[in-house]
This record gives C-alpha cells, sequence and structure tokens, in this order.
C-alpha cells in the first residue's frame, strides 16, 4: 500500500476560525517501509496518523492510498478499508479489561465476520506470533504493561493488515518493555508489513528507516 498525502490539511472546530492543526503536509510512504514521526508535543502527530488511519477526515489537501483517493469515500467504504488494510496501537493499548487476551484480539475478527474455533485458533496463533502464547486466558490486568501491548499488536494484525499505524506504543512502557515492541514491529516490518509510528524517542525514531519531523503542523525534515 502506498500512502500519498499532499497539502493535508486539519483545521478542528472550535474557537472563531478553528484551531489548525495540520498546515499543508506533503508526503509519500512507500510499501514496506518503517517510518517514525517526531515533534513536539501538539504539534500534530496524532492527527495525521488518524488521518492516515482514516479515523478521521482532512479539512484540506488530498491523500491517496494505494492511488485511491480515500478522502471522497462513503462511510462504509472508510471502515471497509480501515478495517482490511489498517491496524491500530495506541500508547493506552486500548484493550477491554473485562475480555481475556485471546477474546481481546478475536474483537476485530468477529466484525470482519469470523467466528467459532477457527476464529479462536486464529487468535491464539497471533499470540504466539508475539510471543504470548500460555497467556490466553489472561485479562489484560493480568498481564505486564509490554505484554498488554503485544495482545495490542496480536489485534492490529487480525485482519492481516498492509500497514500498522502505532500512536507513542512504548509511551507507557519501561525499557525492556519498550525494546520487546520495537523488536515485534521491526519483526513485522522485515514480513513487508508497513509502519508508521510516533514517538518522543529519538533514539527509537533513529532506528527505523526514516523519520518525519514535524512541528507546529508542519513537517520540519
Ligand atoms: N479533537 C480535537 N478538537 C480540537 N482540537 C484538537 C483535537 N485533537 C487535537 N487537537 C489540537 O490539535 C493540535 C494537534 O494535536 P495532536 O495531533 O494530538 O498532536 P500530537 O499528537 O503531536 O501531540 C493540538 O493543538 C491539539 O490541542
Ligand atoms: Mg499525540
Amino acid at each position: 500500500m502506498t500512502i500519498h498525502c499532499s497539502d493535508l490539511a486539519k483545521v478542528y472546530e472550535g474557537g472563531k476560525s478553528g484551531w489548525p492543526a495540520l498546515r499543508g503536509l506533503s508526503f509519500g510512504i512507500k510499501p514496506g517501509e518503517f517510518v517514525s514521526v517526531t515533534g513536539p508535543s501538539g504539534c500534530g502527530k496524532s492527527t495525521l496518523l488518524n488521518i492516515i488511519g482514516l479515523l478521521d477526515e482532512p479539512t484540506g489537501g488530498a491523500y491517496r492510498l494505494n492511488g485511491r483517493d480515500v478522502v471522497t469515500l462513503s462511510d462504509e467504504e472508510r471502515s471497509r478499508t480501515r478495517r482490511d488494510e489498517i491496524g491500530f496501537v495506541f500508547q493506552s493499548f486500548h484493550l477491554l479489561n473485562r475480555l481475556s487476551a485471546l477474546e481481546n484480539v478475536c474483537l476485530p475478527l468477529r466484525y470482519a465476520g469470523a467466528g467459532g474455533d477457527e476464529m479462536r485458533a486464529r487468535a491464539a496463533s497471533l499470540l504466539a506470533r508475539v510471543g504470548l502464547h500460555g497467556k490466553e486466558k489472561k485479562t489484560p490486568l493480568e498481564l505486564s504493561g509490554g505484554e498488554r501491548q503485544r495482545v495490542a499488536i496480536a489485534r492490529a494484525l487480525a485482519n492481516s493488515p498492509k500497514i500498522i499505524l502505532a500512536d507513542e506504543p512504548t509511551g507507557n512502557l519501561d525499557s525492556a518493555s519498550s525494546r520487546e515492541i520495537m523488536d515485534s514491529l521491526f519483526a513485522l516490518n522485515a514480513e513487508g508489513i508497513t509502519i508508521v509510528m510516533v514517538t518522543h524517542d529519538k533514539e527509537l525514531a533513529a532506528r527505523t528507516g526514516r523519520n518525519i519531523r514535524m512541528r507546529d503542523g508542519r513537517i520540519e525534515s
């Protein structure tokens, strides 16, 4: 999947003239790249990631995913594209604490129409892939932060996305867990999954193939 944005803008509603969060970003990301996005708090990183991930819409500019204009898609097509092509990983995991690790990974499979033993087997194999074999029945509260984030990565992989978008995935983790999560992300990237990761950590950013530095809603370099 090629990501291509030109003159991308986002103005949030509010105040007299709204709040400009993105002020004209142009860039492309090729299939298989691992790109980090850095910049000061409030510069628009999450806004950008949410637009790339079709969770939010730009108010200006163009966004093409694999050559296709995704800004003008119907809500239904956007949801389907998001479900089939994109996996999300968030700083605060976004797991359901009353469900087991396995059930958390089953959720997106269920939305995509899967069910039964086949679905549970797939969820178990995804958990094994991120090193959580044997922890299927634990709830998030019974797991460490690093383990929770690995459940979230397994869930993000459920529908075999071509792109993983991670918003400060190691932001709540100690350095050992951060390393585990980065190893998981690098392994997925080696399998061909495109990764766009927002991070505050300059050392992590330096390890990715490319870094987009943002400032005040623009790309600095
Ligand atoms: N839903 C929203 N409504 C209004 N303003 C928002 C909203 N989300 C973010 N903003 C504002 O847009 C700017 C960029 O936010 P964000 O993309 O979250 O930055 P970052 O992730 O780099 O910290 C900030 O000034 C923030 O306050
Ligand atoms: Mg953010």
